[in-house]
């Protein structure tokens, strides 16, 4: 198939069949088999739930499996247990005890392995660590870390004492860290001296110390990665290793109720302020477990690797609580794709023997860029199976992902969901979905998504509309915190009885589903969710800028670039050096991932009678007159913007 051009895939729409071999080991091996299982899901969802929970651990079993009061889900209700004990504990009885759980290879070279039976004693001696140092079930504990074991560790140790964590993105800004430290009320910060990335130190204990003067926290605790330099202070600061290298390696997990809140997440929606999205313990659980199994088909022998970092939800959910419940081996890696060289990733892959490999569009555009040769240094012939996520995957990127690093022989999975939704929602099963180059396929089994006109009725095949969910998911979000109403707006305001993503779809004549992006103000920059109000408020910020209007456009490599259109004050000249300055505003603002790719000034911004920017304009300025990737993309953007429109008129 290797020399299909793209074009005669797209035009007969060409469907790739799991190879047979793949469906002969498969959980689920066959359409049929999918099919049934759907059936079964959507007749009895809370049994089928239910007997996905019970392959876990729970210390005390829940009396209801759901209560459902729309937009309030309660799942599991009186059922205790432990995301912590579910991820380590359970697997000590067996063979798994001295099985590899974390493969870690830092950017510098530098490798750790940690069995199942170490990571527990070293989640045990934080867990006992953090208690130590005045920290109960129900305090938030801000994480704000490299891609290090340590980072998991703490993650799985707040889990452990019912503290819930809040991870911050190391690339995000000392400013970023201050408001979700304040928002989510962190009574700690768990952080490095820094991380290594493209050669560098990232200053993260810097940036702890800059974000606490405006915000407080009663410690720090700091595990020491690079050996660099920055400021001790003695009345906060405390060295990780010496906490956790004097605590018991035994630890008594309690038993947690399900809604016992696990995490909160912020990620950007339509306003300047990100909403810290709350995920709690019981029900995240299972759809983190069931989607990694269903999803990435996983086996005992599987070496799993996802890219993500721990500060996003695909890290959450797909390098520490999926995997690690489903008795994985996992690789983590700290730094940059191309440190030293281009073919980092593929070197990794080859050295560890990865065998599942999940990553984001941005990720694969970069590498066809940077050119076959590098894969091709690299025996990579352990892959058995690939995932995309984040956002839509192009065609060509799909096809050379499956051709160039799958050898045409494995599937793909390409998975659509959300922060919110905790776990993956819409993705083929490799064993059973024939796939489509650019389509997430079907909902999994259990998910009743589906895409809408506004009022709610169901779309015609090919006919675009709102991606919605109609009912409940284990894993889905519980509020906003801190913001209940915004919740209910945001996601159970705009269609009558449905949950709404905020993303255009369509789904084909043979219902797989097209994602087209999102219908709000929210743009996706290389897989970094941004909401253009975040960076325009940023710019605002900055004295010299009395207005700023913040738009996407299509970019070839990032998916989409952020323009902004500023308006000076009186009397500032506009000029590259402004341009320059205003970009590294936005960078101190919210971190290097918000730098917007083109400044154009304006004397005025376009706005409509009621004083509104019009951002369609703008975008189109943006965007200029080429038309850009291929026809079905572009024909994507027309029904999207409609979309867009027909949302927005209405707010
Ligand atoms: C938004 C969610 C959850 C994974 C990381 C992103 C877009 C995500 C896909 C996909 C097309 C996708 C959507 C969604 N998105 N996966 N496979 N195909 N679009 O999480 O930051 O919460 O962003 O990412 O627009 O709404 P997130």
């Amino acid at each position: 198939m290797s020399g299909d051009s793209i074009e005669s895939v797209l035009q007969e729409s060409r469907l790739f069949p799991p190879p047979a071999s793949f469906s002969a080991q498969a959980r689920v091996g066959s359409m049929a088999a999918y099919e049934a299982l759907a059936a079964r899901a959507a007749a009895e969802p809370e049994r089928f739930w239910a007997e996905i929970a019970s392959e876990l651990t729970w210390a005390e079993p829940w009396k209801r499996v759901l209560e459902w009061d729309l937009p309030d889900a309660k799942w599991f209700v009186g059922g205790r247990t432990n995301v912590s004990v579910n991820c380590l504990d359970r697997h000590l009885a067996g063979p798994r005890r001295n099985k590899a759980a974390l493969l870690f290879e830092g950017e510098p070279g530098d490798t750790r392995v940690y069995t199942y039976h170490q990571l527990h004693r070293e989640v045990c001696k934080a867990a006992n660590a953090l208690d130590e140092l005045g920290i109960r079930a129900g305090d938030f504990v801000a994480i704000y870390m490299p891609m290090i074991p340590e980072a998991v560790i703490a993650m799985l140790a707040c889990a452990r004492i019912g503290a819930p964590h809040t991870v911050v993105f190391g690339g995000f800004s000392a400013e970023a860290l201050a408001d979700r430290i304040k928002d989510s009320r962190a009574r700690l910060v768990i952080t490095a001296d820094g991380g290594w990335r493209r050669g560098a130190i990232v200053p993260l204990k810097d940036n702890v110390d800059k974000a606490l003067e405006e915000v407080d926290v009663e410690k720090v605790l700091v595990v020491r990665r690079t050996g660099g330099d920055f400021s001790w202070k003695s009345h906060r600061d405390v060295w990780w290793h010496e906490a956790v290298d004097k605590a018991s390696p035994v630890h008594e997990a309690p038993a947690l109720d399900a809604e016992h809140p696990l995490f909160s997440l912020y990620t950007s929606g339509t306003t300047g302020k990100p909403k810290g999205i709350l995920h709690t313990t019981g029900g995240y659980q299972v759809g983190a477990y069931y989607t990694t199994r269903m999803v990435f088909d996983l086996r005992d022998e599987d070496v799993f690797w996802c890219t993500a970092d721990i500060g996003w939800v695909t890290g959450h959910s797909y390098v520490v609580y999926g995997p690690l419940m489903n008795g994985a081996t996992v690789v983590m890696y700290e730094g940059a794709p191309n440190q030293p060289g281009p073919d980092r990733f593929w070197d990794i892959i080859a050295r560890w023997g990865v065998t599942v490999f999940y990553t984001a569009p941005t990720a694969i555009r970069a590498f066809m860029r940077w050119g076959d040769e590098h894969p091709a240094k690299h025996d990579l012939s352990s892959l058995r199976l690939l995932g995309s996520v984040g956002e839509p995957i192009n065609p060509e990127a799909w096809m050379w992902y499956r051709r160039v690093i799958g050898g045409d022989r494995c599937p793909i999975v390409d998975t659509w969901w959300q922060t919110e939704t905790g776990a993956i929602m819409i993705s083929p099963l490799p064993g059973a979905t024939p796939t489509k180059p650019g389509s997430a396929t079907r909902p999994l089994p259990g998910i009743a998504a589906d895409v809408v006109k506004k009022d709610g009725t169901p779309c015609k095949a090919n006919e675009g509309g709102f991606l919605v969910v109609k009912r409940p998911w284990p894993s889905m979000l519980r509020t906003i915190f801190g913001d209940h109403e915004r919740y209910t707006k945001t996601y159970f305001g705009d269609i009558p009885g449905c949950y709404f993503a905020g993303d255009g779809a369509r789904k084909d004549e043979d219902g797989y589903f097209w994602i087209m992006g999102r219908v709000d103000d929210v743009i996706n920059v290389a897989g970094h969710r941004l909401s253009t109000m975040e960076v325009e408020s940023a710019l605002v910020s900055h004295p010299k800028v009395a207005e700023a209007a913040v738009v996407g456009r299509p970019d070839e490599l990032k998916g989409q670039a952020i323009v902004a259109f500023v308006t000076p004050k009186g009397g500032i000249t506009a000029d590259d050096a402004l341009a320059r300055e205003l970009r590294q505003h936005v960078v101190e603002q919210i971190g290097a991932l918000a730098r917007p790719e083109e400044i154009r000034f304006a004397d005025a911004l376009p706005k409509t009678r009621s004083g509104k920017i019009m951002r369609r304009l703008l975008r189109e300025v943006a965007s200029g007159s080429t038309a850009r990737g291929d026809t079905t993309t572009l024909e994507d953007n027309a029904v999207l913007e409609k979309l867009a429109q027909s949302y927005q008129q209405e707010e």
